[in-house]
């Protein structure tokens, strides 16, 4: 059984009178250790496609199922809890909140759900793994893009998901950093975590197993 499947999704959206579907029938499988990139300009459909996937937006149409279960069918307390169990999610844009530090950043999914535990303890570890652990007792705005993206991957991985969703997540970043944070994202699927992300960038299809692209809300195959 597939991790998540999506089958002939689409979600309509109306501006200015006009109805369109800014994701358009789309189908796609994710299995374990899959790690597939989606890359598409700029209002292609990918932030909605990946919202979608995530739980957090309900489709116009077609079904979206996780291990088997559509999402959708669940009350609204269920999605919430299966969703910070199961996907780690790196949104767009910078997400950390700016009162909390580094460490409590990431700790923040594990106590939206009660759970027994060392949740610093293992935040620290996260973050030794992204590589930022220096930066543990540190606040948001003392952090470069880079670091700040790294600090969003080790807080989605708080709760050990079954698939981590990243929403651009090297975007802004110059070619190295992008290099790195993409290793790293390589890094975590080979354990067992499938990895799925957006991006307009080109250089980032080297890495991962499948690779598509979004355009005007229809989703392909990558030719190569
Ligand atoms: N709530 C909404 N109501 C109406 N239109 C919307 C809404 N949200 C997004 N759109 C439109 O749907 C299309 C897809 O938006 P989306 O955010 O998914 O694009 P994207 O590919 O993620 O773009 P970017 O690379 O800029 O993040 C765009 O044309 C956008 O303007
Ligand atoms: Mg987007």
């Amino acid at each position: 059984m597939a991790l998540l499947e999506i089958n002939e999704v689409s979600k309509e959206y109306t501006r200015g009178g006009h109805a369109f579907n800014a994701v358009n029938h789309v189908s796609l499988c994710v299995d374990g250790g899959d790690f597939i990139s989606i890359i598409g300009r700029s209002g292609s459909g990918k932030s909605t496609l990946l919202n979608i996937c995530a739980g957090l937006l309900e489709p116009s149409d077609g079904a979206v199922l996780f291990e088997g279960k559509d999402i959708y069918d669940l009350k609204d307390k269920e999605i919430s809890f299966f969703r910070n169990a199961k996907i780690g999610y790196v949104p767009q844009g910078q997400s950390l909140l700016s009162n909390f530090t580094v460490l409590e950043n990431v700790c923040i999914p594990w106590f939206l759900f009660k759970r027994e535990g060392d949740a610093e303890g293992r935040a620290f570890i996260l973050l030794e793994k992204v590589g930022i652990s220096h930066l543990a007792a540190s606040y948001p705005k003392e952090l470069s893009g880079g670091e700040m993206r790294r600090a969003a991957i080790a807080r989605s991985l708080m709760n050990n998901p079954s698939l981590l969703i990243a929403d651009e997540p090297t975007s802004d970043l110059d070619a190295a950093t992008t290099a790195e944070i993409m290793r790293l994202l390589n890094a975590i699927v080979q354990k067992e975590t499938a990895v799925l992300i957006v991006t307009h960038e080109l250089d980032t299809l080297n890495y991962g197993n499948k690779t598509y692209t979004m355009d005007a809300g229809n989703l392909t195959p990558h030719a190569a």
